[in-house]
């Protein structure tokens, strides 16, 4: 990798990009009542309104899609829920540009498809929105960087919408490893493990474009769900960064063999040459001497996991198939506990503790609710958000990292540091509330 992609040519290029990177970091302005955009309302996005119109204080304004149908579904959701009918905007794949100009909004929703999310995040930002996007934030390096370059100079948010991060079990973990019960962080493992083959080869919803990514690139494509909550655990942007990185992948049968069987032999889908491996497997090493597994597993048979193990120097939990740890000198010597019966009573995070009700039913499991419950309190008092377009970018790099790992026999590959340095000064999250 060459000095320019790491270090990056734009910081102190002129006093513009000097002055920005210091606005970025100036106490956040409190926005009693967020006005709210959405681009892209397809499942996730229609998830997102359905939590945001039942927030206080949050007006859902504006709605864009390309299927106008899906846009009015949007309107008529939010007038049920008492508020006015959102502007629509269905002009076609850049209508986003008119929604991004319209003046009463604050932030803006991207729940569109993968290669949609930088574009329309930098739309938003230079029309002095905050973005906040879907997962992955950006599919290249230079994306990442156009991400941080464009928050800088406008001094807008722009935050990952990663939900697993407020995920039950992981707020609990977090809790316990700010209190020092793990001990010190030493290692972790993580990963996505779900198996999308009927999906990707759908002729609807996500099967119209994950499945295109797959079929061009050898890589790590949904690293966020697995790394952000372990990123938060290691403080990474916030005292630590990620170091380097080595990927692996193994060949690809998933894809061809799951097409042969839905659509035959001689089906065009199934002479398809799939690029990607169907297990990928990265080993990153922090500055801070940790080691983090992550894994990607979309294209087998295989029931939900996305792993999460944390472990220190005094004990390890481990989320999937079920909750379970170990604490030295706690339950009895190398036996697991049950984490969510012996535990949770004292480790629950405040966070879940306070908002668990109000979750309920909620997408997947609840976590949906918390993070927009928390992003928008967050906004309105003018609190900087717990995640930020560091963190976007430095879980989003993982994708092309790890195609040019394994392109390269496993070669170790080093994560740029889009803070420019600031890492070491900057304070880890802390044990946030509602
Ligand atoms: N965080 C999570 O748990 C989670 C879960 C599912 C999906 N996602 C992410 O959410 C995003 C959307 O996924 P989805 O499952 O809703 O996909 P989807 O295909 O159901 O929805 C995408 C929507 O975007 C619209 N769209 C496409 N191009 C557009 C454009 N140029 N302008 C406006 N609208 C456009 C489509 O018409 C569709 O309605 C993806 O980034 C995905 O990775 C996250």
């Amino acid at each position: 990798m060459s000095f320019e992609t790491v270090n990056r040519r734009g910081f102190f290029k002129g006093a513009a990009g000097f002055a920005s990177a210091f606005a970025l970091q100036a106490q956040p302005r409190p926005i009693p009542e967020v006005r709210v955009g959405i681009m892209g309302v397809g499942g996730r996005g229609f998830g997102h309104v359905r939590d945001l119109v039942a927030l206080k204080g949050v007006q859902l304004k504006a709605v864009c899609d390309i299927v106008p149908s899906a846009v009015e579904r949007v309107q008529n959701a939010v007038e049920k829920a008492g508020q006015a009918r959102p502007t629509g905007f269905t002009k076609g794949e850049h209508d986003y540009k008119r929604l991004c100009a319209q003046p009463d909004l604050d932030a803006i929703y991207v729940a569109t498809p993968w290669e949609w999310h930088v574009p329309m995040c930098v739309e938003a930002m230079k029309n002095g929105k905050h973005a906040l996007t879907e997962v992955p934030a950006a599919t290249t390096i230079e994306e990442c960087w156009q991400l941080v370059e464009t928050a800088e100079a406008t001094g807008k948010h722009c935050i990952m919408l990663e939900n697993c991060n407020y995920d039950r079990v992981e707020l609990m973990v977090l809790h316990m490893v700010r209190k020092g019960l793990l001990g010190d962080v030493t290692n972790a493992e993580c990963g996505y493990l779900h198996d999308l083959r009927g999906i990707k080869f759908e002729d609807r919803s996500e099967g119209l474009w994950r499945l295109n990514h797959a079929m061009r690139r050898n890589a790590d494509l949904y690293p966020t769900h697995g790394l952000g909550p372990v990123a938060q655990c290691l403080n990474i942007n916030r005292g630590n960064v990620f170091d380097h990185m080595v990927s692996m992948a193994t060949k690809s049968l998933g894809l061809r063999e799951f097409a042969s069987k839905k659509f035959g032999a001689d089906s065009p889908r199934t002479k398809i040459d799939y690029a990607q491996g169907d297990v990928i497997t990265s080993l990153i090493r922090t500055r801070g001497g940790q080691t983090v597994t992550l894994v990607h597993d979309t294209n087998s048979p295989r029931p939900y996991s996305r792993k999460y193990m944390v472990q220190g120097t005094r004990g390890l939990v481990q989320k999937y198939p079920d909750p379970l740890i170990y604490i030295e000198g706690k339950g009895r010597q190398h036996q697991w506990q049950q984490l969510l019966k012996e535990y949770a009573a004292e480790w629950e995070h405040p966070l879940w503790k306070e908002l668990q009700e109000k979750a309920k039913g909620a997408g997947h499991g609840g976590m949906d609710y918390v993070l927009n419950y928390r992003l928008m309190y967050c906004l309105q008092k003018g609190i900087a958000p717990d995640m930020d377009v560091y963190d976007a970018a430095a879980l989003s790099a993982v994708t092309e990292l790890s195609e040019r790992s394994i392109a390269s026999r496993s070669r170790s590959v080093d994560f740029p540091d889009f803070t420019r340095g600031r890492w070491t000064r900057r304070e880890p999250l802390g044990i946030v509330t509602a």
